[in-house]
């Protein structure tokens, strides 16, 4: 990580809970971030609520937190607007207020087929408006198994990033498969090499490749945090589950 660089802790809370739940669930995080000055200095934070939820989120944060914490959408469209029945464009998400938006999630790659070409067509239309696209990678365990973790993450970051992608306006996050919603995280010797790996890889293609942060993801908590965020080249967590209790997703960020 370069010197300055602040982490960044994302929670992704995929698809749960109600408006009333999610007011809470912002408003406790607002007040827990407000109440400790110190967390924020050295962090900054996101949430990425489902798409329904983002204006009952970002009411609340405007009103207890504005301007300390980053609202994100989970996913978006390739498409700008039109006859895209069910889908959510970058320019929608844009004008509810959001910053990001996370990509390529392997839930999405899994259950929904979405290919590395889908991915990099949503992180440019992202990118066309304004939108910071968080553009996910990570292999299986079979993949892991077979020694075929690098050469699969190669190849996604090869063909998931779009040609206008810099550090300004896009993050990676490596999320092996396997270790998402488990319980099992990689150790911080494999999450050191394959976020070194990814660095390489980055610095073949753009010129401020330092500067692209590479969140770690898959079951980080309270009690790993710390330890993963140590790690060289990790520069900050994409969280799930525990991002769902303000006091867990706190503490986490507390571990940067
Ligand atoms: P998890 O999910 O923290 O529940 O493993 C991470 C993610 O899917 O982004």
């Amino acid at each position: 990580m370069v010197l300055g660089m602040k982490k960044l802790i994302a929670g992704n809370w995929k698809m749960n809970g109600t408006a009333a739940a999610a007011r809470a669930l912002a408003g406790e995080i607002a007040d827990g971030l407000t109440a400790r000055p110190g967390l924020r200095e050295r962090c900054d934070v996101l949430i990425c609520p489902p798409h329904v939820h983002i204006e009952a989120v970002m009411e609340t944060i405007r009103s207890k937190a504005a301007g300390l914490i980053s609202i994100g959408g989970q996913d978006c469209a390739p498409e700008e607007n039109g006859a895209f029945t069910g889908d959510i464009s970058a320019a929608m998400l844009a004008d509810l207020g959001c910053n990001y938006v996370i990509l390529g999630h392997s839930e999405r790659r899994q259950h929904r087929q979405e290919s590395d070409e889908l991915i990099a067509a949503k992180a440019a239309a992202a990118h066309a408006k304004g939108l910071i696209a968080i553009i996910c990678v990570g292999e299986t365990e079979k993949d892991r198994d077979s020694g075929l973790q690098t050469a699969v993450v190669g190849t996604q970051l090869s063909h998931s990033l779009p040609p206008g992608a810099t550090a300004q306006n896009t993050v990676i996050a490596y999320e092996p498969v396997w270790a998402i919603g488990t319980g099992k995280t990689a150790t911080p010797g494999d999450v050191g090499s394959m976020h070194g790996f990814i660095r390489k890889k980055l610095k073949e293609r753009l010129e401020d490749s330092a500067f692209m942060r590479i969140l770690y993801g898959g079951s980080v908590k309270p009690d790993n945090a710390a330890a993963l965020f140590a790690v060289e080249n990790v520069d900050g967590g994409l969280i799930g589950g525990a991002s769902l209790k303000a006091g867990q997703f706190l503490d986490i960020a507390k571990g940067t």
